[in-house]
């Protein structure tokens, strides 16, 4: 039987396990896939027994995902510049790093929006989710991404490490409000909203565009307070399960050369959560 696990702290919440658990029982693969609770500080020695397990590939989540790279043999190109992991695959006993959380929200993104490149876009947020997210973005060809941010040195450092080209302007949370009528995509990659705290939102959207899109990577609960808030302005709203499903799926086709039906992914993570 092979074996995969997601190591985190805090661990029992992942959703992860039902996901790969049903992908590997519907086409009939013999594997399995564990919750793995590492604290942070005990990364080595947890990775150490991972390593006589003999996984077959596992998931990184908080807070190692960049503690993580220099106990890994190699790491895939566009991981290596987004300077964090979330999936590693065991090749041959060699542990290879990816970061399929950026391309998970790409593929997501452009089930609703296909012509990505020219649409103006504000990124709300410059922690290590964005960076996959900024990173990816630009990588696509994406032209404009402004970012707004709690610690304006956070996000200038972000557009300093870029290593592909788009362009950046840094915003206040007043300057991005003032002109949020300018966007056709607005990214909101920050924890604000996520339940229990679901009555916070990280900026106002009066101003939004009629038929903008507001994508939220914070999947509990399924409406964070900003997608409401733009729905009833009339803007498009994707919460964060697009990009849990596929960030999931891309791991599971890099441990097994097969890209997983994300529809009955979508179906499982739904039900999880309690929607529909
Ligand atoms: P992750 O890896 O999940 O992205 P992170 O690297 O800690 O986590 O980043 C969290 C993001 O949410 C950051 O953009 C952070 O803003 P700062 O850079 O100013 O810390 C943002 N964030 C979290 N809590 C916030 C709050 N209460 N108000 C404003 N921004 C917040």
């Amino acid at each position: 039987m092979k074996r995969f696990a997601v190591i985190g702290d805090p661990i029992k919440h992942s959703m992860s396990p039902y996901m790969h658990n049903d992908l590997f029982q519907h086409y009939q693969i013999d594997a399995r896939y564990d919750r793995v609770h590492i604290e942070k500080g005990m990364l080595e020695t947890g990775l150490e027994l991972l390593k006589k397990d003999g996984l077959a590939g596992f998931n990184v989540t908080v807070p190692h995902k960049t503690d993580i790279l220099p106990f890994l043999d190699e790491l895939d190109p566009l991981c290596k510049e987004i300077g964090a992991v979330n999936t590693v695959v065991n090749e041959k006993e060699k542990w290879i790093g990816y970061n399929t959380d950026g391309a998970g929200y790409l593929a997501g993104i452009l089930k609703v929006m296909p012509e990505l490149k020219d649409k103006k876009t504000l990124m709300i947020g410059a922690g290590g989710a964005a960076r996959a997210i900024y990173f990816t973005l630009a990588h696509h060809g994406v032209e404009t991404i402004d970012i707004v941010n709690r610690t304006k040195v956070r996000a200038e450092q972000l557009k300093a490490a870029c290593p592909y080209p788009v362009q950046t302007a840094i915003l206040s949370a007043e300057a991005a409000e003032q002109q949020l009528g300018e966007y056709d995509l607005i990214i909101q990659t920050t924890s604000i909203g996520m339940s229990p705290e679901i009555d916070d939102s990280p900026l106002d959207v009066t101003n939004i565009k009629e038929n903008a899109l507001i994508s939220d990577i914070i999947y509990n609960p399924l409406e964070p307070k900003i997608l409401q808030e733009g729905k009833s302005r009339g803007a498009i709203v994707q919460n964060g399960i697009e990009m849990f499903v596929y960030q999931g799926a891309l791991a599971f086709e890099k441990w097994l050369g097969l890209m997983p039906d994300t529809d009955r992914m979508r179906k499982n993570v739904r039900k999880q959560l309690g929607g529909n």
